[in-house]
């Protein structure tokens, strides 16, 4: 059986797209990291995918409209043969027209217990609203916003005394566990929704 073919977008460190990779290679997940693509020119996870062995693409969306960013970044994955995208800290919103040639086959994590705080500054957000728990949500990419299939999530506390950046944090930690064990489940054709419960 041949190994699904992933792509990973990323804009930044890169941190989920490492554990993506190293639990594709480590033979945890059965699929094959064949593109790290990032939209920002020297982000920190491309130096990372390389190191790793992965091969890797910049596609600069500075001074070009939307809709020719999506272009030059599905010409690289098509040229790359990718299968499956994963997004991962990709922070570019996307034209309904390239989302949608990947239905189905286009997955993000997103920092919050979706469908609470959607979009930016999750973490501050949970703090301010009083959560008592926050976490993360692994979910199938729609043109709507964070919106789409939940595939799993996984929950922390939240502790007196947090700052976004503790929180922040206790849930990256959680986003690495959890976005391997939903791509595993995703590329087995498992649908139920995985739920993970991390400490505080
Ligand atoms: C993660 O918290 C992800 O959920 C968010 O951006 C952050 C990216 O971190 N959208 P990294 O690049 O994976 O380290």
């Amino acid at each position: 059986m041949s190994l699904t073919k992933v792509a990973i977008l990323i804009s930044g460190s890169g941190s989920n797209m490492v554990a993506l990779v190293e639990a594709m290679q480590s033979g945890a997940v059965p699929a094959e990291p064949v593109l790290v693509l990032s939209n920002r020119p020297g982000a920190g996870g491309l130096a990372k995918a390389a190191a790793l062995g992965v091969p890797t693409a910049t596609c600069d969306h500075r001074g070009r409209d939307r809709a020719t960013h999506d272009a030059s970044v599905q010409a690289e994955l098509e040229k790359a043969g990718a299968e499956l995208v994963c997004c991962a800290g990709y922070m570019r919103i996307m034209t309904d027209a390239f989302v949608e040639g990947w239905t189905g086959r286009m997955l993000n994590i997103h920092p919050s217990i979706l469908p609470l705080f959607k979009g930016l500054n999750t973490h501050a957000r949970a703090l301010e609203a009083g959560m008592a728990v926050h976490g993360c949500t692994v979910h199938e990419v729609t043109p709507e916003l964070d919106s789409g299939r939940i595939l799993g999530q996984a929950v922390v506390p939240v502790a007196a005394g947090d700052t976004p950046d503790s929180l922040a944090a206790r849930v990256l930690k959680l986003e690495h566990r959890l976005y391997s064990a939903c791509l595993a489940r995703f590329v087995a054709g498992e649908t139920g929704p995985l739920a993970l419960f991390g400490e505080g």
